[in-house]
């Protein structure tokens, strides 16, 4: 696989992580076909500058019908495509006592099911003859404990362990299918929290051994080693990009 000539899709394209991803691939000359569910003037900037080189789909992935239609055109107009980046997702923080079971469905719909179902159109599309390459983003709080997160953490866990028995699945044809499980990364949410949850925000910045939150641009840099060619005999793995924190 010539990586210059890279395809792919990432998901979430909108902002934080997602969007950094596409910033990254673009810059490297990779083709992207970006899902997101809000209109994004970034992503329209990078629409401007890269051209064709940018599609860009808004679709709410847990409308399952709909992301059914989308992924036919994609699939029409884009033949090759060489990677998925799966990393649209909800975060959320609650007792689990005050949690709903509509709140429960949510999260669930939006970290697993809506994954699980762009995954399953995506391995039935492309063509099998050629390298690919799926990466999956879970967290640190999926194998690690912490108060007011078991569902997403419930989610979290669910998506690494479906991305390792998925990489098995796969592992004889020429798919591989790693998973991220970052640590705590300056997205859309670490402004409002490190203003209103001070003493949890200090608290993770002295659980974290390098002593700083991580940067999407460093998620993004780990993304594109998994779906390059340098990860060509990496499957089933999760690596952390956390700055130690489950290290320690
Ligand atoms: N940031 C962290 O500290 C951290 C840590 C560990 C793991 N993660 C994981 O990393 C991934 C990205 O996180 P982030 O912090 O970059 O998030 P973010 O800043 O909130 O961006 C998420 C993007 O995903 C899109 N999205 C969410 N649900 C969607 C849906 N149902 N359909 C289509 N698009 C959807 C959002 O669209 P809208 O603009 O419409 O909201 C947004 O563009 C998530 O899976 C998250 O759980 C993040």
């Amino acid at each position: 696989m010539n990586d210059v000539n890279l395809k792919g899709i990432v998901t979430g394209a909108g902002k934080g992580i997602g969007f950094s991803t596409c910033k990254l691939f673009l810059e490297k000359n990779y083709k992207i076909i970006a899902i997101t569910r809000s209109k994004s003037i970034k992503l329209n900037n990078l629409k401007n500058k890269y051209k064709s080189n940018l599609e860009i789909y808004y679709v709410d992935l847990t409308k399952f019908d709909a992301v059914s239609s989308i992924c036919k055109v994609i699939f029409k107009k884009n033949k090759n495509i060489n990677f998925l980046v799966n990393n649209a997702g909800v975060r959320f923080r609650k007792s689990f006592e005050s949690t709903s079971l509509n709140d429960i469905m949510h999260v669930f719909n939006n970290n697993i099911l809506s994954q699980l179902n762009l995954t399953k159109n995506y391995l039935l599309n492309i063509n099998k003859r050629k390298n690919n390459s799926i990466v999956f983003i879970s967290s640190i709080v999926g194998p690690k404990g912490f108060k007011d997160l078991s569902v997403y953490a419930a989610t979290k866990g669910a998506i690494e362990s479906f991305s390792r028995s998925l990489a098995i699945e796969y592992s004889s044809k020429k798919i591989r299918i790693n998973c991220i499980s970052p640590g705590f990364i300056n997205t859309s949410y670490a402004s409002n929290f490190k203003r209103n949850k001070k003493k949890l925000y200090n608290w993770t910045i002295e659980k974290t051994p390098m002593n700083r939150w991580g940067e999407s641009n460093e998620i993004a840099n780990v993304i594109d080693f998994l779906v390059s060619n340098k990860s060509s005999y990496i499957t089933g793995e999760n690596i952390f990009v956390d700055g130690g924190w489950v290290a320690s």
